[in-house]
């Protein structure tokens, strides 16, 4: 909070509820995502940033931010189940120009986490992006390919907890940092 001119600012955070893989899942998709940089052009997700996102929240202010962890909380209780995501296949998405890590056969429990998390935000007053959900990870921008790496074996990604994560745009790119956490079992 910044004191100015006899008003108090409270200063607005980026926020997205996302899965975040643990460190075996994570180090897959960088040597991945360390292959796809050897055929394409472009910028690519660094490691530990790699996620999969479930709903964005955009700027949020200081004074919102209990109702945003009220929110969260009061979904964990509505039978959410823990799932895995498999990945097969990389694939390009023109229209945004990035290179993904497809997840396939999309498992109904996410699609349950995604919407309890609309509604419940929605109902709390946050006005979130109207567009469909499309699940993906991305794993490089701006990307140009000259062909797209097969995966040899199918990557299985234990999704057991959701977090809230803080993004600050840096010279160096986007720093991620999760400062809220769910689980999803039990
Ligand atoms: P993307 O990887 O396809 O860009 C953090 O920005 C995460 O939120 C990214 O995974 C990003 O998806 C996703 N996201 C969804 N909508 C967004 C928006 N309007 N602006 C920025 N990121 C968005």
């Amino acid at each position: 909070m910044v004191e100015e001119t006899g008003l108090v600012r409270q200063k607005a955070v980026r926020l997205f509820f996302a899965i975040w893989p643990d460190k075996e899942t994570c180090m897959q998709l960088g040597r991945l995502t360390g292959r796809l940089a050897s055929v394409c052009e472009g910028r690519k997700t660094k490691a530990e940033n790699i996620h999969l996102t479930l709903v964005f929240v955009g700027e949020v202010d200081a004074s919102q931010m209990a109702a945003l962890y009220k929110a969260a909380d009061e979904i964990k209780d509505s039978g959410l189940r823990a799932f895995d995501l498999i990945i097969e296949r990389i694939c390009v998405w023109k229209r945004k120009n990035i290179v993904y890590a497809e997840i396939n056969e999309i498992p109904p429990p996410l699609i349950d986490l995604v919407e309890a998390l609309q509604s419940r935000l929605s109902l709390a007053g946050f006005s979130l992006e109207e567009r469909p959900y499309k699940p993906h990870i991305t794993l490089m921008r701006n990307a140009s390919c000259k062909m797209l790496p097969e995966l040899v074996e199918s990557m299985v990604w234990r999704a057991r907890e959701w977090v809230l994560v803080k993004s600050d745009q840096t010279s160096d790119g986007p720093v991620y940092t999760p400062i809220g956490r769910w689980s999803l079992e039990g």
